[in-house]
């Protein structure tokens, strides 16, 4: 649904659908008692014959409410008030946008609360959640169904108490949807239209608007550089392989950034070592990592963070060829470490090898934060609730897993360190790409951690939750833009001051 998110002030007569909220004893704010008052006891009467209680997200429709002149009316319960937090109210402005029926033209949510208005940041919060909650990828639909008179827009008003004061804590929440909107459009796009090219472009143009400095390195680039485990990747494509490099300078001149870096494989099909065909589709979303690196660029960008940020993805395609790598081959990585690709299809470790080592020795950052659709078996290890999280440096660990509680990107910790070494010891290399079938998540990250030298480094391996991942009350997207809001919370937590 195309959405038109706007505030008004509590007093605006509500239109369409009316949407308003409740707590576990079914009671009201006072803003909301007043404009529920012409229909007298209606939804007293409406909760016991539904038996709704107002349980935490729970939701009353009433169609055509006598007395009142909307549509219909919709009460959704929040719970206990005091157990209210921050990410609460993104999800209720979830549920309340999906509870407007897709033949609406216009709705009202009225911001209020039995304790009084909710704070300007809550409300703002509750916004986001709308916004999450609308998007869709429709634009390869071109076919109605029938009976289908969906208007081409969606009008929400927001009724607050303070107009301006909650417009301004929005401004910084609206960067992240529009962070998020971009991540999921990159994830969902197919790859014969979204290829690095193409990637690298959408990046640009849009990152650029926002004051983000962007270089693109092409092959002849990278070659120079000697990043040939990222090149021997797409040796076998069309496409050119390329690295993006993203600058947002927010803040104090001369202090070392921080780094987020993703891996960009528009398609994987596995290259020689061929991937079997059922749900190869969804690699078309393996540069999920690079798109979520993107949609922060934005977010950051856009909200004027006062911080030093780089952001850095790798973007290739790994393809079937005549000019493919083989399995054998060995690389020569950036680093001076030579890499025996086993199996072509561990290749994500390969483009993630050479984006780590340019972004340290490059810009010396405070630490670096990749994020990976890297492994298969960290689905099978955390389902798709949890993204792994594998860390040489226990303070950014354990603040990257506070921002996930506080965002509802949640993270669990693996253990990755020497122990596993044996693992990847190659005959004829310094190491193999793949360390076989036991611990398989954690040989790739520790992979990974030979090319971040000592710097404080996080590898979230997100191939469970950047895509596929189960609906929610603020996504229904394939692409749900995994890791924006959390690494934007992280940097706001921590890196601003
Ligand atoms: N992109 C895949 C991992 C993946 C699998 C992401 C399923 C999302 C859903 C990655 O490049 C890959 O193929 N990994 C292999 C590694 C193996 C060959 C050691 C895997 O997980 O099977
Ligand atoms: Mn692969
Ligand atoms: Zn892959």
């Amino acid at each position: 649904m195309a959405l038109k998110l706007e505030f008004a002030p509590l007093a605006t007569p509500p239109k369409g659908v009316l949407i308003v909220f409740c707590d576990e004893g079914l009671k009201f704010g006072s803003a909301t008692r007043q404009v529920l008052a012409p229909a007298g006891d209606l939804v007293t009467r409406a909760a016991a014959a539904e038996r709704f209680k107002g349980k935490s997200g729970a939701c009353l429709d009433i169609v055509a409410p006598m007395g009142l002149e909307v549509a219909r009316l919709v009460v959704v319960g929040v719970g206990k008030l005091r157990d209210l937090k921050a990410r609460d109210y993104v999800k209720l402005g979830g549920v309340a946008t999906g509870r407007v029926p897709s033949a609406a033209a216009e709705a009202t949510i009225i911001a209020d609360l039995p304790g009084g208005a909710p704070k300007p940041d809550a409300v703002a919060e509750l916004a986001l959640g709308a916004r999450l909650r609308a998007y869709s990828f429709d634009r390869y639909k071109t076919k109605r169904k029938e009976g289908d008179d969906k208007p081409a827009e969606v009008r929400i008003t927001i009724a607050v108490a303070r107009v301006s004061a909650v417009q301004k804590a929005y401004a910084a929440r609206e960067a992240v949807a529009n962070g998020v909107t971009f991540a999921r459009d990159l994830v969902n796009e197919p790859a014969n239209v979204l290829y690095p090219e193409e990637f690298a472009q959408r990046a640009t143009t849009t990152l650029k608007k926002l004051g983000v400095v962007v270089e693109v390195l092409d092959v002849a680039a990278m070659k120079k550089l000697g990043m040939n485990a990222l090149l021997g990747v797409g040796q076998g494509s069309e496409h050119e392989s390329c690295c993006v490099i993203m600058r947002w300078n927010g803040g104090k001149k001369g202090t070392p950034p921080i780094a987020f870096i993703g891996k960009g494989v528009c398609f994987d099909t596995g290259g020689i070592s061929i991937k079997p065909a059922a749900n190869m589709e969804d690699m078309k979303g393996d540069m999920a990592g690079a798109a979520c690196v993107v949609g922060l660029m934005q977010t950051l960008a856009a909200r004027k963070a006062k911080a030093n940020v780089v952001g850095a993805i790798g973007i290739v395609e790994n393809s079937v060829d005549g000019k493919s790598q083989r399995p054998g081959d060995i690389v020569t990585s950036m680093s001076g470490q030579t890499i025996e690709v086993i199996n072509t299809d561990a290749e994500g470790r390969l483009v993630l090898a050479d984006v780590l080592h340019y972004v340290n020795t490059r810009f010396k950052p405070k630490f670096m934060v990749d994020l990976a659709t890297l492994t298969g078996a960290i689905i099978i290890a955390l389902g798709h609730e949890y993204a792994g999280l594998f860390s040489n440096d226990d303070r950014l660990a354990d603040r990257l897993i506070k921002a996930g509680r506080s965002t509802g990107e949640k993270l669990w910790r693996m253990p990755v360190g020497p122990e596993f070494d044996k693992q990847i010891e190659s005959k004829f290399a310094d190491m193999k790409n793949v360390g076989g079938r036991p611990a398989g998540s954690i040989t790739a990250a520790l992979i990974l951690s030979r090319f971040v030298d000592k710097t404080p480094w996080a590898h979230l391996d997100i191939a469970g939750t950047g895509m596929g991942s189960p609906q929610t009350d603020t996504n229904k997207s394939w692409g749900s833009g995994f890791g924006v809001r959390l690494l934007d919370r992280l940097v706001a937590d921590h890196y601003e001051k």
